[in-house]
């Protein structure tokens, strides 16, 4: 039996975690790439745990080549690739921020995704079945916040990447879509970290806080059920930013 197979980093907890879920619960094969794993979702038959630390280009390189040394496009329908995980530490003003915690966050934010994209596209290219990339994006790619220069920086980044992929693939006999996608704010680990920073160098947190109280904030199944939505929607003269 044909399958959709979905690739997802950052899958061991939080919207990666919960899309893993949600996708493993309408039939398709997930693969997590991530540090830890979830003990929800490596139980299922049809999620494959792949473990990598994305601060690691070379790690993060060879578990791509090792992981579709186990797929061939024979047995399924379409692929896709979720570039989700991402750093939000160092959360600090910039002058306070050491090489080590600047490299590590934009390797895992930034050159990891452009890499797994890269290989992603390379190791398909001749496979006869539908491909996507999503980039798992954020409103903070538009709007500049104190001590988030990191954050706001990586995902304006991812922002353009996949704008500049998509002329790219334009010119393809066989293009790949590609999308970035912003899931809104979900009650995950980094949310509540930046929601708990109170110090006045970090504004954010206050908005953070205020939208909690408000209920604002969604909870991962619901922004992974939303995403999913989005997966299989296309439209005509679809956008390269969706938001769920
Ligand atoms: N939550 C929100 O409100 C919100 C809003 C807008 C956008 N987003 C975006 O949505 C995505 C998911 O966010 P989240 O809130 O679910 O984050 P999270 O709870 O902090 O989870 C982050 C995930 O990324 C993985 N990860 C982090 N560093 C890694 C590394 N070095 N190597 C491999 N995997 C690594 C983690 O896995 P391990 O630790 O197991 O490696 C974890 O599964 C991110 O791109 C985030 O920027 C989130």
């Amino acid at each position: 039996m044909k399958q959709s197979v979905v690739l997802i980093t950052g899958a061991s907890r939080g919207i990666g975690e919960a899309l893993a879920l949600t996708l493993l619960g309408r039939g398709d094969r997930v693969v997590g790439l991530s540090r830890g794993v979830s003990e929800q979702t490596i139980a299922h038959e049809r999620f494959m745990a792949v473990n990598v630390d994305l601060s690691s280009l070379a790690e993060a390189e060879m578990a791509m080549h090792r992981l579709f040394e186990t797929l061939t496009p024979d047995a399924i329908d379409d692929i896709t690739l979720i570039n989700n995980a991402a750093a939000l530490a160092p959360v600090t003003p910039i002058e306070a921020c050491a090489s080590s915690d600047i490299a590590s966050h934009l390797h895992v934010s930034t050159a990891a995704p452009a890499l797994l994209t890269s290989l992603f596209l390379q190791k398909t290219a001749e496979w006869p079945v539908p491909r996507t990339v999503v980039m798992m994006t954020s409103g903070f790619a538009g709007i500049p916040a104190a001590s988030m220069s990191l954050y706001c920086a990586s995902k304006a980044f991812l922002n353009m990447f996949v704008r500049c992929v998509r002329e790219e693939q334009r010119l393809s006999s066989r293009p790949a879509r590609v999308i970035a996608i912003d899931p809104g704010m979900a009650e995950t680990d980094m949310q509540a970290y930046a929601r708990s920073r109170e110090d006045e160098s970090f504004p954010v947190g206050a908005l953070l806080r205020q939208a909690h109280e408000a209920g604002q904030v969604l909870a991962p199944r619901d922004a992974a059920e939303r995403i999913a939505r989005l997966l299989d929607e296309r439209g005509a003269d679809e956008q390269a930013v969706l938001r769920v």
